[in-house]
This record gives C-alpha cells, structure tokens and sequence, in this order.
C-alpha cells in the first residue's frame, strides 16, 4: 500500500467528499463571462452536462485572458519545420492578432455561433488560427486528419455539414509532398452536404488551382485592409467547442462532441497538475492537431494555460534522422515532451544506444509523457534508461492512459501532483475525476489483480465527450448501455493492489496503429467493395514499430479467375485510396473460408490470438473447426 498522504490523496478526497464544490471550485481557474453557480446538471442523465448556466469564450481564455494580464511578449507557438527549414514564434499578441483576423475572415464569409467548420490541414500554425478563430466565434471546428482519403473526408463532411472548409495545398511528409486540394475537391464531389466556401492556404512548395466562385486564397482575405478583427463571443458552457471523429466497431466514425466549458476547465487544471508544467514551461507534443493529443496538448490546454507549445512539422525518424526530437527539445527548452510510444519505437531501432540523445542538451526536459496506444515496459525501460544516460538525472517517463473520448488522461502518474513510483506497464493512478473500475461480464466488479472491461462510473468528469453529434442515442447505445451507470472505454485490463490501472487492449474491432485509431470495419468495407472479393476479415496484429498492423484474410468469388497477386496489390491500393495512406494495410492473406460461430460471427478474436502466437481457446460455437485450423496455418508466425 501507499504510505503517507499525498496531495493526489487530499485532491481525491476532497473531490470524493464534495464532487459539486471540488468542480466549482477548479472552474475558478478560467475566465468565465458568466460563472457557473453549478457544476452538474443531471436531468438527462445518463448523458450529463456541466456548469449548465455559465458562459466563456474558449479562444478569449487561450489568448486574450494573458494579453490582458501583460503577457503578450510570451511565446504561444512555436512552429518547428524540419520539412520546410522553418522555425517560427507567435507571441501570445501575434496568435491574437492573427486569430481574430481569421476569426473576422470567418464571420464574413457568414460563420456564426454554432456552425460548423472543417478543417483539413497539415501542421502548420494556420491550422491552429483557424481552430481558434473557430472557438472566437462560437463555431463549431471539426479537424480532419491530414492522412484519411478522400471518401473519409466526405462522411465527416456530410455528418457535420459545414458552413466553410479550411485547408493547405499541401502537405509535406518527410521528403513528399502531399497534395491535399484534389484530396479536398474529390470529397466535396463526394459529399452531398458541401459547404459554398473553402479557404486555401497556398504553401510555397505547392501551389495549387482554386475553384472561381468557391475557393478563397486564406492569405488575400487576411491581407484585406477592411477587414475587421472579430471578438470573442461568449457561448454556453455546454455549447459545443469541436467534433473530432473517431473509430468505433462500425465502419462509420462517431463524431465525438467536446463541449466549451468543461474542457478549458480540465485541461487548463491538467497542466500544472498532471503535467507538472509552470507557467514559464513550453511542451512539445509530438502528434498532429488531427488527432485529440494534439488538439488538447499542442493546442487548448498549453494555450489555456499560458504556456508555450512547440507546433513540429516532421517525423521522428528521417527529418532528418532519430535525434530529431532531441534537436527540439534542446533548441526550444522543451520542459515536457508528449507523444506515442511508436515513436520511441522507431527512435530506438534507428538509434539504439541513443547517441543522438547524447549529442543534445536535455537539460530543460523534466518529463516525457507517452500515450495513444499501450506502452509496453521493454519500450518504458530504453527510454527511461537513454534519459538517465544522457542527462544524469532521473527524466520520468510518463505512461498515461486516455480516449478521443475523454479528451485528457483518465490515469497517469499525476506529476504536478505527487510522483509515484512506476510501475512498467501500467498508467499509474486514475486521474481525479475519474471513477476507474474493472467490471465482469454480470457487470459486477472484478477483483483486484483479475482482467475484465474497463469502466468508468458516471458521471465522468468535465471536457469528457458531451455526445455524439446529432446523435444521442448512439452515445448511449455505443458507451453507457452495456453496464448501466458506467461508461465503457473499450479497452481491457485491470486494478492491481495499490490501485494501479493496466490497460491491455480493445474488446471490439478497434486497431491501434503507431498510435492512429482505425476501425476494421472501415478498412473491411474498402476491401468488400473490390468485385472480386467474396467475404473479408481485417484483424490487428502485434507489429515491433507500430504496436499493432492490419492484415487482411479474404475470400474470393470465384478462385479460379483470379490472379492473386494482382489482387493482393489491387486491394492494397484501394485501402490507401478509400480510407487513407494512415491505414498502412500491407498483408493480404487470400483463405478459402473464414472462421465463423455458427450464428455467422467471424472469429477475428481467435485470429488474432493465433497470429500473434497467444493461446486461442477455439469457441464451442465454431460452425466448422477445419476451416479454423486451415487459417491458422496461413496466421501463425513462420519460424526463423
Ligand atoms: N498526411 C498525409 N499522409 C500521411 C499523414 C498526413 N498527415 N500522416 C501519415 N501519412 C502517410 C505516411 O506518409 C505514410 O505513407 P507511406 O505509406 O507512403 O509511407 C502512411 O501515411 C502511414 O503513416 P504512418 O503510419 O505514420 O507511418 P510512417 O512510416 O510514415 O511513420 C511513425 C511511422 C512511427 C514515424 C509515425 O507514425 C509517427 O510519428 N508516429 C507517432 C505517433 C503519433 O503521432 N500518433 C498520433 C497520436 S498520439
Ligand atoms: P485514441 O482515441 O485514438 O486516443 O485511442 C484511444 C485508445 O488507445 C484507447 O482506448 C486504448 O486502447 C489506447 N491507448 C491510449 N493510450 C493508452 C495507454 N497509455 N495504454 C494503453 N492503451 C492506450
């Protein structure tokens, strides 16, 4: 058992004692334009909504909050280019300037309160501008992820019908360039619900051709000199701030609903707190504003705190080499950097005695935070050991566990709070907020120490997922129908002794890819649609770099007609184009059957068992052993 009482210990029980008092008393840490008297409204619950009747402007707390405090010579962004040869500063002033220029770009263009915009961009500062400009209005951002294709970016148009969509040229992925406006045009052919503007950042390594009467050149509008800057407008703190889509079971994403005033709380809470960050401290997550690490932790919660956030365009392995990050972190006097273990991964097989490390000055990093997929303690134990060497201190590594969903850790190792030992493998503590428990099927609880869901107790905390957008009842019926009362995470793992958390990996069809999110259903509605394809299962399998890597069994129509190389290529390919280089889908198996219960569920679970040279219990329902003995054949690993 832990021993004395710690501040995490004081903060979990006076939270435990008052939940009411505790939340009101951390939303003091914002600027509100008319502060909450309550934190919880549970009329509707099981979907619950906080600090109901105050009102913020989210961009007015990342900006204009430390201008007006005299801090606008600090610097906000950092933009860090290793692709273009960029380095770039924003003051807070100068992000403000910018912002609400763009904000006022948006305003004429007709966005308002509660409109939605898109955002397709790569990392680029304007990508920030515009998701803030956004949060200025009251409008609604939903990023898109620069590495989905096309027919990705047309259903997320189409669910969120958006008033404007803001995009680049291109984007530069090491040593290639990405040209993103056909991408673009191809899902506004798609989509049925396109928007009548589309704002185009022209990049210098790519200029591309605009559409007369629909695409606007983001540089012109903002050079206008009529143009006025808009200002903050105060929305509800249960408004919504963004829609970020994220993988489910289905092939079709859930477009997961961050509401304004919960999220500034917790994560301006969350930087000294969890991340142990001061008010003069810069972070450098290594992610993409695409994803929800990099909107909360290279955007909002930096932002929101007044700190300096580092915005890096490039790799971690070949712009130009594997002490990249290091390059960064000494170059900016980076205090805190954050990403995923897959890149530690890749920086390990590059440099594995981590030389490059030794030829940076590290002495301003105080921590590393590591999270979007599990950290195996093999991983957790090179870095932590390529940091005491290289620095002579003791960098911790932090494993912190969290979702699209949650929007901010659900356990870490809360340094601001108390540094608790580690424990490889595990996320260490459930962060305060969070009710973290390990349930059995019957939904009772498991015992400590035993495998089961992972589950939160409701209601979850502030700057958790408010709904689904525009769909309420699939919030409920995919995460809080399954165990009355309880949020379902997906993932599995359990609660040892000291209250140590293990995650261990999705329940459903959810793969996890260097530490993008991607659905199997998606990846197997792409393979379906090829004609000569009969019936498909794609399954994740463990990878040494990506954690895990999709591969896909399939069935063919008519055997004979088919060159099966020919189809392996085709298929590859029509990933790539239908859901995105991002799936990275290399292995095609061509079976004869696929393994199925006898009510028709393919065993993906079994399969994956097997190619990942676990035990496979078969099922007792398997309609026909051989046809599962015949695929474990093509699954298990060849030996050496
Ligand atoms: N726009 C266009 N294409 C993109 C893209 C983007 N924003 N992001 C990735 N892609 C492309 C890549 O270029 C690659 O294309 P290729 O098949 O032609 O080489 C493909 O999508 C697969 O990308 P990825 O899985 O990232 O593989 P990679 O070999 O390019 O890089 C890593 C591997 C580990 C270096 C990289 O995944 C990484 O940095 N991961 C860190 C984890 C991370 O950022 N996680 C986000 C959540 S925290
Ligand atoms: P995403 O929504 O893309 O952030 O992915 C969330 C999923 O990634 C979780 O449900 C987990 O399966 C996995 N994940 C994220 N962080 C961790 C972690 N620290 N340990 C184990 N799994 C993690």
């Amino acid at each position: 058992m832990r021993g004395r009482e710690t501040e995490y210990d004081e903060v979990i029980r006076s939270w435990s004692e008052d939940a009411e008092a505790f939340w009101l008393d951390m939303a003091k840490g914002v600027d509100w334009h008319t502060p909450p008297t309550r934190a919880l409204d549970e009329s509707r619950a099981p979907i619950y909504r906080w600090f109901p009747d105050g009102e913020l402007n989210v961009c007015q707390n990342a900006l204009d909050r430390h201008v007006a405090a005299g801090h606008g010579d600090r610097t906000a962004l950092i933009y860090d280019s290793p692709v273009t040869r960029t380095v770039e500063r924003y003051s807070y002033a100068d992000l403000l300037t910018h912002v609400a220029r763009f904000a006022g770009v948006l305003r004429d263009q007709g966005v308002g309160t509660g409109d939605r915009v898109v955002i397709y961009m790569p990392m680029i500062p304007q990508a920030v501008i515009a998701m803030l400009a956004c949060a200025r209005l009251g409008a609604v951002h939903s990023v898109v992820f620069g590495g989905f294709a096309a027919a990705e970016l047309a259903v997320r148009i189409d669910d969120t019908a958006p008033k404007a969509i803001v995009s680049a040229s291109c984007g530069i992925e090491r040593d290639r360039i990405v040209e993103y406006k056909p991408l673009l045009d191809a899902a506004l052919q798609q989509s049925s619900l396109a928007p009548e503007t589309v704002i185009v950042v022209q990049r210098p390594q790519h200029r591309c051709a605009l559409i007369d009467g629909r695409d606007l050149d983001y540089d012109a509008l903002m050079a206008d000199p009529g143009l006025v800057p808009a200002d903050p407008v105060p929305v509800k703190a249960t408004d919504p701030l963004y829609v970020l889509y994220t993988s489910g079971t289905t092939g079709r994403p859930k477009g997961i609903v961050r509401d304004a005033g919960g999220h500034a709380v917790t994560l301006t809470w969350s930087i000294p707190h969890l991340f142990g960050l001061g008010p003069e401290d810069t972070i450098f997550t290594a992610s993409d504003v695409g994803w929800v690490v990099g909107h909360s932790y290279i955007v909002y919660a930096p932002l929101l705190a007044g700190i300096t956030s580092v915005l890096y365009e490039g790799k971690p392995i070949g712009t130009p080499d594997a002490g990249a990050f290091w390059r960064v972190v000494a170059q900016h006097g980076v205090n805190v950097l954050f990403t995923a273990p897959t890149a530690m991964r890749v920086i390990r097989k590059e440099d594995p005695q981590g030389k490059l490390l030794g030829e940076h000055s590290l002495a301003s990093l105080d921590a590393v935070f590591l999270a979007g997929e599990r950290l195996d303690p093999d991983t957790w134990e090179w870095t932590t050991a390529r940091l005491a060497e290289a620095t002579g201190r003791d960098v911790p590594v932090v494993d912190n566990w969290w979702q699209t969903e949650t929007g901010w850790p659900i356990a870490a190792n809360p340094l601001g709070l108390h540094r608790f030992p580690a424990k490889p493998g595990s996320p260490t503590l459930p962060v305060p907020g969070y009710d973290v428990r390990v349930l059995q099927a019957d939904g009772t609880e498991a015992p400590r120490g035993t495998e089961g869901a992972v589950a939160i107790r409701l209601p979850m905390p502030p700057g958790t997922l408010a709904t689904v957008w525009g769909d309420d009842d699939r919030f409920v019926s995919s995460y809080l129908s399954t165990f009355p009362g309880y949020y379902l995470t997906g993932d599995g793992g359990m609660i040892d002794e000291d209250g140590y958390v293990y995650v261990l990996g999705r329940t459903d069809d959810v793969i996890n890819v260097a530490g993008h999110r991607l659905s199997t259903g998606a990846l197997e509605a792409a393979i379906a649609s090829h004609p000569a394809v009969a019936e498909c299962a794609v399954i994740g399998v463990k990878d040494e770099v990506k954690g895990q890597t999709p591969r896909a069994l399939v069935v063919v129509g008519d055997a004979a007609e088919v060159d099966r190389d020919e189809l392996r290529r085709e298929l590859v390919a029509l990933v790539r184009a239908e859901v995105g280089p991002v799936a990275a889908l290399k292995q095609v198996d061509i079976v004869a059957a696929l393994p199925k219960t006898r009510s028709g569920k393919i065993l993906r679970k079994t399969m994956r068992q097997i190619a990942d040279s676990q035990e496979a219990p078969v099922p007792s329902t398997i309609e026909d052993p051989a046809v599962l003995d015949t695929v474990a054949r093509v699954l298990r690993p060849q030996g050496p």
